[in-house]
């Protein structure tokens, strides 16, 4: 199935050879991401980027790719400069903006703001974040960078055990990364997080019914054991109601050198969507670890240019010209 056109708010919308084209394409990418060429098949495009919720990364990596395959960026963050503080609803927004736009990425903390927005506007509608719902984008991300850290060692994925340790529930990323891992084979997939903070039933019957081992703990050491891939993420304190207290989990599930070492395998894999948690006492991922080869985070965060490139050029019909459009810098 084509991407061209298409909205793109779940990881349900891939297969594996959807996958495989999109990362073929960021590999060709790769050295307009860096600025060693230069690569111009959006010029003429405008992206509208919609973050009603805080971000570096998304945004960032977003307007960069964008802006480096030759297209134009407007950017509105927060929700106080838009006319929706003057009691326009999202889909008049949306509406409006799609007359302005190419391609919209929109970030927003409502689960469901982003199906609004895609079933009111003409354009593509790229998920930067929904809520504690799915971050597709930064699971393309995080699954080119696994397949790259594992080619450079020579593994393979089938068969490895992967351990998703922290805010589970919450974490956007993970339920978006389990829906792609799932995809593949022989997995083990490790849950490790406080019982009251656990990866959706939905998700893992999913996992388990294509074949995937799954277990679940609150106990790292245990989780963690024998560990291929580890992925760490925050607790995701913004995302509790009112009723519930977001408990300091951090000692229990904190990643740092000495459970790495002591109960991982060798050549882990250590990841983490960031940002890390760096206010005292709740690093969920210790700057112990920062000089460790190990540590794919910021090769993550390098990997979002060209995967986000890739699928800007796909969802806008110019995939087949980024080849014969690729010149020298
Ligand atoms: N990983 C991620 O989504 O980071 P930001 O919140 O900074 O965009």
């Amino acid at each position: 199935m084509s991407l061209t056109g298409k909205h793109i708010l779940s990881c349900d919308l891939f297969d594996r050879d959807m996958l495989e084209e999109l990362f073929l394409l960021a590999d060709l990418l790769q050295p307009v991401a860096r600025g060693h060429r230069v690569c111009r098949v959006l010029e003429g495009a405008v992206l509208g980027s919609l973050f009603f919720e805080a971000s570096t990364r998304t945004r960032l990596s977003f307007d960069s790719a964008f802006l480096r395959l030759g297209g134009a960026v407007s950017d509105t963050t927060g929700v106080t400069v838009t006319s929706i503080t003057k009691g326009e609803s999202l889909a008049d927004t949306s509406r409006v903006v799609s007359g302005y736009f190419d391609v919209l990425v929109v970030r927003h903390p409502d689960e469901q703001a982003v199906h609004e927005i895609a079933s009111a506007t003409h354009v593509p509608v790229l998920n930067g974040g929904n809520g504690g719902g799915e971050h597709p984008t930064q699971a393309l991300l995080d699954l080119y960078t696994l397949r790259s850290e594992f080619a450079r060692m020579g593994k393979s994925l089938k068969g490895s055990r992967i351990a998703l340790i922290g805010d589970l529930r919450h974490g956007r990323t993970v339920h978006s990364l389990l829906r792609l891992l799932s995809l593949y084979e022989g997995l083990t997939i490790v849950c490790v997080s406080p019982p009251s903070l656990p990866m959706p039933r939905e998700l893992l019957d999913r996992a388990a019914r294509r074949g995937h081992r799954i277990e679940e703990t609150d106990n790292a050491s245990v989780g963690l054991k024998d560990a291929d891939v580890v992925y760490a993420t925050r607790i995701q304190k913004e995302r509790f109601t009112s009723t519930e207290t977001a408990f300091d989990y951090s000692a229990d599930f904190r990643v740092d050198g000495a459970l790495v070492n002591g109960v991982c395998k060798p050549e882990v894999v250590i990841m983490h969507p960031l940002p890390r948690d760096s206010t005292a006492g709740a690093n969920d991922l210790s700057n112990d670890l920062d000089q460790d080869v190990r540590l794919a985070i910021f090769r993550q965060t390098d990997a979002g240019i060209p995967t986000r490139m890739a699928l800007f050029a796909s969802v806008l019909g110019v995939a087949h010209q980024v080849g014969s459009s690729l010149r020298d810098a």
